[in-house]
């Protein structure tokens, strides 16, 4: 992330300055909403929140050196990395969760919990929902694409208390990222004897 950084706020100036030119060229205002203002002031919110809200932490997959994997930023757990094991006599070590290399996937109690696809790929990331279903799914923890509560350790009673604002500002965000095809697998909840 880090060495992707200038080139993104180099490429966000550039829009500013191009929405900028567009006002003059546009002066009805009809010009594309992606380049408005308000539109650049939302992403910027967005972005921000994404960042002290430590998304990448869990989302971006790491390496071997445990940087980021280029090119992977907000992808999700990569496709073809295996997931981590927990099993239960584990507790008599201690150990409540485990955590896989790339630290996008956990295994624990609750099951195996796999950071998605953060990027707007349409078919392995967020690319066909919206901001509404994110608001949704934050107030209710219920997850956007699956019939289940959202499982540890994505932070989602916290982020429940985010304005709708806020959400639909990381929404936006996100929707600006580079679209990365990453099929990170499906997690799997463990149902817990007495619940459904
Ligand atoms: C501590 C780790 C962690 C952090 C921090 C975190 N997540 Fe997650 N997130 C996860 C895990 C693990 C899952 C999978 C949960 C599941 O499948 O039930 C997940 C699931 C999700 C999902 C639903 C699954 C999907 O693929 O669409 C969304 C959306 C999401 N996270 C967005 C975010 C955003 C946005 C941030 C930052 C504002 C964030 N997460 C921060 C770990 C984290």
């Amino acid at each position: 992330m880090p060495r992707r950084l200038p080139f993104f706020l180099l490429t966000l100036s550039l829009l500013a300055t191009l929405s900028g030119l567009a006002a003059f060229a546009d002066p009805a205002g009809e010009s594309d909403a992606s380049t408005t203002p308000a539109v650049d002031a939302e992403v910027a919110r967005g972005k921000y929140l994404v960042t002290v809200m430590a998304c990448a932490d869990c989302h971006t997959p790491k390496g071997k050196d445990a940087q980021p994997i280029p090119g992977m930023e907000l992808a999700g757990h990569p496709a073809d990395m295996p997931l981590p094991v927990w099993r239960r006599e584990m507790f008599q070590d201690n150990i409540l969760a485990t955590i896989d290399m790339s630290f996008t996937a956990f295994a624990g109690p609750f099951g195996v919990a796999v950071a998605g696809n953060l990027t707007p790929d349409p078919e392995t990331g967020i690319g066909n929902k919206t901001a509404d279903e994110l608001i949704q799914s934050w107030r209710t923890g219920m997850h956007w694409k699956e019939d289940r509560i959202v499982l540890p350790p994505m932070p989602i009673e916290a982020y429940s208390h985010l304005t709708d604002e806020d959400i639909r500002a990381i929404f936006a965000y996100l929707m600006t990222l580079p679209p990365v095809h990453n099929a990170a697998p499906k997690s799997v909840m463990t149902t817990m004897p007495g619940h459904s």
